[in-house]
């Protein structure tokens, strides 16, 4: 069942009901200030850090869910409702939500009363315009009075919702005109406040949730609203909130238009007020001035479109499927984009102030963005390195504000480090930018102690080398990728976090898993060594990735796939041994994707293992069998009952790496069909089921073996926005951004005829037509650049800023005798 449409040529997906089976969101800003908004106007906004800067407040886990937000009530003679139906939830005569890149604009219409709110963040600016247009559809002459409604959170989100006895008293505003400044703490350090401000004189206000709304009341029947009648009050202490009163008449078929903005300031400690106890407000007035008219709102938001179809135009499909062409053109790096912003902070699933940007998974987003923003890649770059210790080992997390490594959650995920190296690698490959392996990083933040880029990524290969276990393979330590595979854990204490807890020393636990990514990764160390003219060390990384690859083979192959780990007792993981968790995906694809057993046959075998046993109509569980009680040996991954998360749920992140495996081995049919099971508009048609957004991927779906079987969970910030574009991008469709550039190398379904792809690469446009005349997968037969035939795969930078034609044509190549 469908909730709604993808507008394509608006680049929006179309919601036709606010009942949607879950809060369907969007993300506001690009820079410095974020919102959250979803499809019935809640959400909440931050300056750069969820939990440290927020402006509003927002209740996680709520009743009902998505309950809170800014919202615009209408009052209408003794009738009063919400456009976007919460949190009011009056029946409303026409809804519709439209989630575009960077603005949402929600409608609803109830007794001839048409209201919309248009909500986006413009670029470079700190704060939230909503422009609310009301339109008389009646034909009776209509007098209404306009609420709007912010609650705001006082700055730091785990103080607000925890440190009650000191925040029930801090809370101050002022009012001036028509704005409402929220100021608590700004008498001592903060040198921050918030406004939130409409273009019109105003016929009242309230600044006191407990006035607006009552003691008694929820945000459905504010006491301010249902009366009509707004109380002036001035919050002091207590829970400051922001609401204006608009009276507004408006003849048959009139419309107006209120241009309200939720901004943030900070001021020099110099220039913190305007006389005693009075707050600055000249920075807060310059931006109100910005958006006094409507051509503001018009012009910033055509430019934030602009700036979208810029980002979007780097990596364009066209083919015979027009949800292959949503995703990859407009969808899919969008969340790139989102998760580049967010890491893994805020969400409707992530709280904005549990975790900060995680080590292993800023380097994995950038695969999805760097094409993107490649100076903010830089930029990510150096600050993820920076958090790096000198012994190679990482940070797990760090703070996006003060970008210093988290000290609560510490290292020791073994496989954290080598993703620096994949990270820094997509990015030259990009961008041909060696440079940045010269530029000089700290360890641990410490800006005495630095090193160069390219010697972090040394200590990233070696930090591997030197934590080997009895077989020869990588010791897992705390954990790899699989967060909840924990060796070295046994937590059998309630309240000991899995994440942080390690009780056993570990130096026994390995992982296969990290042998993969080694492999697959090493390369790229030893291609940057040559590069930079130092050929024994490149001579000695190789050594060590062979090495590797043969111990992987020797030791880290059951038989008909890889093997998981071997645990603190040497016992394996992920085996035909085990009678649960027999089969996991991670090292099925990684392994197969860095090469090990192709030749051996041994890759065909693990993939085809995963099809048997792991492969579901939704997508690719994590494992099978999932476990059925608590291992004390391997932690979280068996605290979850079967088929959710880690034990044997969908896990969407790793579902790509089977896809690119695929391809490794050719079969592109396969491929293809595992990336069309999980791309979230493929999955449109069963959003009843699926539950979350069909324009994002969510972390996870449950799997087979779980009650509900098919539902997901945790959309938007994920790492699978950015495996799924590699997957589709490089690996399906083939283009593939390389040290001296472009490599075309598609591996498609077999009945494909053609498509198109534009790239644009290191300054040039390459406009790249593929045709499968013989209907294969994978090989190419001839390459055609601007109209003269190439040798090999790789379209070398032209430099000359122009548009190229490429000509490629899928088949065997034919040798010329
Ligand atoms: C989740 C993992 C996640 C980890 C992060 C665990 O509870 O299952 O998916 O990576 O927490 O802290
Ligand atoms: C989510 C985490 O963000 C990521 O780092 C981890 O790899 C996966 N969960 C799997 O546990």
């Amino acid at each position: 069942m469908k909730y709604g449409h993808f507008d394509d040529a608006r680049k929006e997906y179309v919601i036709h009901t606010p009942q949607t089976p879950y809060p369907w969101i969007n993300y506001l800003g690009n820079e410095k200030f974020f919102g959250l908004i979803s499809n019935t106007g809640g959400g909440y906004a931050f300056y750069r850090d969820a939990r440290l800067r927020r402006l509003t407040r927002y209740r996680y886990n709520n009743i009902p869910v998505d309950n809170g937000g800014r919202y615009f009530y209408v009052y209408d003679e003794g009738d009063y409702w919400t456009p976007g139906w919460m949190p009011v939830k009056k029946e409303l005569d026409a809804y519709e939500c439209r989630h575009g890149l960077g603005y949402t604009s929600i409608t609803g219409e109830r007794h001839g009363v048409k209201v919309n709110q248009l909500a986006f963040v413009p670029l470079g600016y700190n704060g939230e315009v909503h422009q609310v247009t009301v339109t008389n559809t009646s034909d009776q002459v209509k007098r209404i009075k306009l609420f709007s409604f912010v609650e705001f959170c006082l700055w730091n989100a785990y103080d607000d919702m925890t440190n009650f006895q000191r925040n029930l008293n801090t809370g101050e505003v002022e009012i001036q005109d028509s704005v409402i400044y929220h100021k608590t703490e700004y008498r001592e350090r903060r040198n921050h406040y918030a406004f939130f401000s409409v273009n019109r004189p105003i016929d009242g206000f309230d600044t006191d949730r407990e006035s607006f709304l009552g003691l008694y009341n929820g945000l459905d029947t504010p006491q301010v609203v249902t009366s009509g009648e707004p109380s002036n009050s001035v919050a002091s202490g207590w829970s400051p909130v922001a609401s204006h009163c608009l009276e507004l008449t408006l003849q048959p078929g009139e419309q107006t238009s209120l241009n309200f903005v939720l901004g943030y300031v900070e001021n020099e400690e110099a220039d913190k007020w305007e006389s005693p106890g009075i707050i600055n407000k000249a920075p807060a007035l310059a931006m109100i001035e910005q958006f006094a008219t409507e051509e503001d709102v018009e012009r910033s938001l055509a430019e934030l479109k602009a700036y979208w179809e810029r980002l979007l135009s780097t990596y364009a499909v066209a083919s015979h499927d027009e949800k292959l062409n949503r995703m990859v053109n407009i969808w899919n790096p969008y969340q790139c984009m989102v998760t580049f912003n967010m890491s893994r902070s805020a969400s409707y699933f992530e709280s904005g102030i549990g975790r900060g940007m995680g080590f292993r998974d800023s380097n994995q987003d950038l695969l999805g963005f760097v094409h993107q923003v490649p100076e903010r890649a830089r930029e990510r770059i150096l600050d993820i390195a920076s958090t790096q210790f000198e012994s190679g080992g990482a940070y797990h997390q760090y703070q996006p504000l003060t970008k210093k490594g988290n000290h609560e959650v510490g290292g020791g995920f073994n496989d954290d480090p080598l993703w620096l190296i994949v990270g820094t690698a997509a990015y030259i490959k990009e961008t041909g930018d060696f440079a940045i392996l010269d530029e000089q990083v700290p360890f641990d933040c410490n800006p005495d102690n630095t090193a160069t880029l390219f010697e972090h990524l040394k200590r990233s290969f070696y930090h591997v080398i030197e934590n080997l276990g009895p077989h020869g393979l990588p010791l897992i330590g705390r954990a790899d990728w699989n967060d909840c595979l924990n060796l070295n854990c046994f937590s059998n204490i309630p309240d000991e976090p899995y994440q942080t807890t390690q009780n056993i020393e570990g130096r026994t636990a390995e992982s296969v898993f990290i042998a993969g990514l080694f492999v697959y990764t090493g390369p790229d160390f030893i291609e940057l060594c040559r590069r930079k003219g130092l050929t024994e060390e490149a001579a000695e990384a190789q050594a060590h990735v062979d090495t590797m690859r043969a111990v992987t083979l020797e030791h880290g192959f059951d038989g008909e796939w890889f093997l998981r780990a071997y645990d603190h007792y040497g016992q394996k993981i992920g085996s035909q041994e085990n009678e649960e968790g027999q089969i996991f995906i991670e090292p099925q694809g990684f392994c197969v994707m860095a090469g090990i057993g192709v030749k051996e046959g041994l890759a065909e075998k693990a993939l085809n293992a995963v099809q048997d046993r792991l492969e579901t109509p939704y997508g690719i569980v994590l494992q099978n069998p999932p476990y059925s009680k608590y291992y004390l040996n391997l932690g979280e991954i068996s605290s979850y009952p079967p088929g959710y998360k880690e034990n044997a749920g969908i896990f969407c992140h790793n579902n790509p790496w089977i896809m690119m495996a695929e391809t490794v081995l050719g079969r592109g049919d396969r491929a293809f069909e595992l990336y069309s099971k999980i791309a979230p508009a493929y999955l449109e048609d069963i959003s009843d089921v699926h539950r979350t957004e069909p324009y994002v991927y969510a972390q996870m779906i449950a799997g087979k073996d779980a009650v509900r079987q098919g539902e997901a969970k945790n959309s938007w910030l994920t790492g699978t926005a950015a495996w799924n574009f590699v997957a589709i991008t490089q690996s399906i469709l083939g283009i593939q951004p390389d040290y001296d550039g472009l490599r075309v190398d598609p591996c498609i379904p077999a009945d494909w005829t053609d498509f198109t792809v534009t790239r644009v690469f290191r300054g040039d446009t390459y406009v790249i037509r593929v045709s499968n005349p013989q209907q294969i997968s994978k090989g190419i037969a001839s390459i055609q650049l601007d109209g003269t035939a190439i040798d090999g795969n790789v379209l070398p930078v032209i430099g000359d800023g122009g548009t190229h034609q490429v000509e490629v044509v899928l088949g065997v190549k034919v040798a010329l005798v």
